[in-house]
């Protein structure tokens, strides 16, 4: 079997052997969830490696930790260096996921966390294939509401911030379902604990606005400009929990879940029970994209050998 995680992970600028990074008991982030996490994927198209939108992924990590003045105390070279020359050092040749993240270390039990606080900053990988049946998941909208910006904010990307993620996945699976749909505190459609949404009514696109709790997506903001360029527009508003029942086709968007086609919620039929035209339409171009195969979008993708 493989490793759960590559030999090899970068350790506050050094790398070292996984079992060699180590954190003291008393880290402040393992007591408060004081932690700031990104997730990229590496595409292998038996040639090379792409990453996929690198420099999007580390402006939105900087970016989080500011929310809570968590300091990331390398640069965005370093760390887009860290990931590359980690990938080389653990020779990566498949598919991978990164994962980046930075934490409050030793402070005590103080709650008054500053930039001046000391953290720590890691990056790990490990191989990733594909996260959810590409054939399409079964739904259910959750009885737990998304977090919102009027307490632990959704945009910022903490480690805190998935326990909410973790209630509704676990009541997700009790009622029989592949994944959970999220409301946000005023009854909208918010995310999954994990990915963007959007459904396809009459040919158009809609998804959740950040107002309604939903993270600004990277996979999500891809999906916008994929089906721009197809001649489909998005609009992104407030969509009120009964008109995802009347969607023609609805789909999940994340680094991890990358496009995933939603068959039904709630035990509702979507569209025909299979994956839908524009969303599939969508999905080839996205995954040509990731493999380097699809030149119009090579702005997004970092070679890394
Ligand atoms: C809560 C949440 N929403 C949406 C997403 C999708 O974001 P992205 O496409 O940038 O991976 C993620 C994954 O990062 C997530 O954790």
């Amino acid at each position: 079997m493989k490793p759960f995680v590559a030999k090899f992970v970068w350790f506050d600028g050094k790398i070292v052997k996984d079992e060699d990074a180590k954190v003291p008991v008393m880290t402040h982030a393992i007591h408060y969830g004081t932690s700031v996490f990104e997730g990229l994927r590496g595409y292998w198209n038996s040639k090379n490696l792409y990453i996929f939108r690198l420099d999007d992924h580390i402006k939105r990590f900087r970016n989080s930790g500011k929310v809570y003045s968590i300091s990331l105390r390398f640069t965005d070279k370093e760390i887009t260096n860290a990931i590359m020359d980690l990938c080389k050092k653990n020779n990566v040749k498949e598919s991978c996921y990164i994962r980046p993240f930075y934490f409050v270390g030793r402070h005590g039990i103080n709650l008054h966390v500053t930039e001046n606080t000391p953290t720590h900053a890691v990056v790990v990988m490990f191989p990733f294939g594909e996260l959810f049946n590409k054939n399409g998941i079964k739904t259910g909208i959750s009885s737990w509401r998304r977090i919102s910006d009027m307490s632990t904010p959704p945009l910022a990307k903490m480690g805190g911030n998935y326990l909410n993620s973790i209630l509704a996945t676990q009541e997700s699976k009790r009622n029989g379902y592949d994944e959970a749909i999220l409301l946000d505190h005023l009854g909208n459609i918010s995310e999954a604990p994990g990915e963007n949404i959007f459904i396809i009514r009459n040919g158009k696109l809609l998804t959740p606005p950040p107002s309604s709790s939903a993270l600004e997506g990277i996979t999500k903001d891809s999906v916008i400009e994929i089906a721009k360029d197809l001649g489909y527009q998005t609009i992104e508003r407030e969509i009120p929990r009964t008109e995802i029942y009347f969607a023609d086709e609805v789909f999940l968007t994340g680094t991890a879940a990358e496009i995933t086609p939603v068959i039904s919620i709630d035990g509702k039929k979507i569209g025909d029970g299979k994956i839908g035209k524009i969303t599939g339409k969508i999905r080839t171009i996205y995954s040509d994209i990731t493999i380097g195969k699809n030149k119009k979008y090579s702005k997004w993708i970092t070679a890394v050998y």
